[in-house]
């Protein structure tokens, strides 16, 4: 999962590939390295372990040397093979010290390469990336094109590479299987980089590598080439949207995130929902349900699949559809049964995501009816799916998904009422539920406002080592959702459970150091699951209520949050929101790296 960032042009590539990596640091913080040379085959590396600001420092303490490495590339690395140490920095290099790659992926049969290499080459690091680099270096043909060529066949993937040679200054050699690879064009030179974003202020214009590609980069020139022979691809312009926000006043770019979510909607809506006329209008949806689909099966991972489990609730109860949503590790597990007459429906912020992007092939593979539902533009979604719609969250920076998660939801709403329309939903159900939906924005940011409130809270629960997490229906994967994001961001364990579940064994953990949060709004199981609050609180357990007013049952919670008083189906919103303020405020109480959570990335672009 990590990132890929390069430079070949005529001024010196060190700050741009900096602050290329910083751009792509949410792909892994591990450890970060540059090399960059000149025309008199001179080189400059640096790696530093942790994070890309200790590579700029060292890379700034060298401010003095006045060369012009005007062809550079450069790595932050998420390990995957061998400890977060110096020796296992990117960029690594061959054994006659010629040939320095960077690689994003994991080469799988890098033990059995290593073993055929052993007798010609000592390796100084654990990784697979190594390989790689010596492989090169025996495999050399006279000039790089044809010895990548030669060494691509001997991968077995996932790879993005980027290659320089010491002795041909001036030409990077890139190559994909799988990981991402975009080629981006400025004035002052030709880059590469693992996504869209990192280029944005860099470059005028993007081009994406399809698997197997390879890119040549000369000069300020760059070719594409498959299978040796060159392929004409049109670039296309860097959108203003692809552009990362400033900060701002806020202390993380997860903080931001939660925070843009009222606007997040809108643009979700735009050109979408007439509420004049109180209906969905989108011609992609209008052309998908004249298939003849009769089940829907949604694959995703992590928050993407909770979105998905979410979407699952509105398809049968607004399209009366039947409706599963399933992990993509574990639909590529399973036997894949086929089935013409169910629309797939693939969800995934990134579209690198590598068990959803695997899942879309097999079902592609069968011919079956696929969806897509992206967030990052520029993503082989259109190429990949018969269909799909992107949740237009705008750039979600780092590791948590938050705004995207509720964009995601709300595309799934207004697939799942679109359906309905053509279905038996009544037109007076769906004009009703549109009708609310205005006030969706206005809604949430209500819910913001108790922010401060939220953090008081969160700050007194900070102290416990355990929590579960409960709801029903609509709100249990909201549940998981919370608890997946209170444990991402603050290492606290929680667990998340349908809340009748909670008395088939889990309640032989309830303590009064082990407190439970229920999402229980007003709504049509709001005294069954008092019920189960009831008993919580039988055993001492401290109870966090998320609640749409405080008034009542007061005996029975230790702590509430008062959600905005709205209906059933915009509670599902709203508690999602306040869930991830939770997750966050708790995180700043115990001094965590809010955008930076240890052990993960963004991107999970490895199986
Ligand atoms: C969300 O907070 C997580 N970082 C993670 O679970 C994420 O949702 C998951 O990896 C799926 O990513 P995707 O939506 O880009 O496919
Ligand atoms: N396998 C390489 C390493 O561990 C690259 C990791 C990745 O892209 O996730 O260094």
């Amino acid at each position: 999962m990590c990132g890929i960032f390069a430079y070949n042009g005529d001024t010196d590539c060190r700050e741009k590939l900096v602050n290329g990596l910083r751009m792509l640091e949410y792909r892994g913080y591990d450890s970060a390295g540059i090399v960059g040379i000149n025309e008199k085959n001179e080189v400059f590396l640096e790696k530093a372990v942790g994070r890309v600001s200790a590579l700029a420092s060292k890379v700034e303490d060298t401010s003095s040397d006045k060369t012009f490495y005007t062809t550079g590339i450069a790595h932050t690395r998420w390990a995957t093979h061998g400890g977060v140490t110096q020796e296992n920095t990117h960029p690594h290099i061959s054994s006659n010290e010629r040939f320095y790659i960077v690689h994003n992926g994991i080469i799988e049969n890098y033990k059995e390469l290593k073993a055929w290499l052993e007798s010609e080459h000592n390796f100084y690091s654990q990784t697979d990336t190594e390989v790689v680099a010596k492989l090169i270096e025996t495999l050399y043909t006279g000039e790089l094109k044809s010895t990548l060529e030669a060494v691509a066949k001997k991968l077995v993937w996932a790879y993005s590479l980027a290659v320089i040679d010491k002795q041909d200054p001036g030409k990077i050699v890139g190559i994909k299987l799988w990981s991402p690879l975009i080629v981006g064009t400025a004035e002052d030179g030709v880059y590469i980089s693992s996504d869209v974003n990192a280029l944005a202020a860099l470059a005028q214009t993007y081009t994406i590598l399809e698997d197997h590609e390879m890119v040549v980069i000369e000069g300020k020139k760059y070719s594409i080439y498959l299978a040796g022979q060159q392929v004409e691809r049109a670039s296309q312009n860097i959108e203003e949207s692809q552009k990362i926000d400033e900060l701002g006043s806020f202390t993380s770019y997860t903080e931001k995130e939660i925070f843009d979510i009222p606007s997040v909607l809108e643009n979700v809506w735009s050109g979408r929902i007439n509420f004049e006329e109180k209906s969905i209008q989108n011609e992609t949806l209008d052309a998908l349900w004249d298939l003849d689909i009769e089940r829907i099966c949604i694959i995703s991972s992590g928050s993407s699949y909770y979105a998905g489990e979410i979407g699952g609730y509105f398809f049968r109860n607004f399209s009366k559809i039947h409706c599963s949503a399933i992990i993509s590790s574990e639909f590529l597990s399973d036997v894949f049964i086929p089935d013409s007459k169910t629309l797939y429906v693939f969800l995934s912020q990134s579209w690198e995501t590598a068990d959803v992007r695997e899942s879309m092939k097999i079902v592609k593979a069968k011919w079956c009816h696929t969806f897509g539902v992206v967030n990052v533009v520029g993503s082989t979604i259109a190429r990949m799916a018969d269909y799909g719609l992107y949740s237009h969250a705008g750039v979600e920076v780092w590791v948590a998904s938050t705004k995207n998660v509720i964009a995601q939801v709300w595309v799934l709403l207004m697939m799942a009422l679109s359906l309905g329309q053509k279905r038996d939903m009544q037109v007076s159900d769906i004009r009703e539920i549109i009708s609310e939906l205005a006030w969706l924005p206005d809604k949430i940011s209500h819910a913001l406002m108790d922010a401060p409130n939220i953090k008081k809270i969160a700050k007194k629960y900070s102290k416990y080592k355990d929590m579960f997490v409960l709801g029903r229906n609509y709100f249990y994967p909201v549940a998981g959702e919370a608890a997946l994001k209170c444990k991402e961001l603050s290492y606290i364990h929680c667990e998340s459970y349908s809340a009748w579940e909670l008395k088939h064994g889990p309640l032989a953990l309830v303590s009064r150091e082990f407190p439970t949060m229920v999402f229980n709004p007003m709504w049509k199981f709001y005294a069954k699951t008092i019920s189960n609050i009831q008993e919580v609180a039988a055993r001492e357990g401290p109870i966090l209520w998320f609640i749409s007013s405080t008034d009542t049952h007061k005996e029975l919670y230790t702590d509430a949050i008062e959600l905005p008083k709205t209906s059933e189906l915009l509670s599902v919103f709203t508690a999602l929101t306040t869930s991830y303020l939770f997750a966050l405020y708790l995180a700043e109480a115990l001094g965590r790296d809010i955008d930076k959570p240890r052990n993960l990335a963004k991107s999970v672009t490895v199986e």
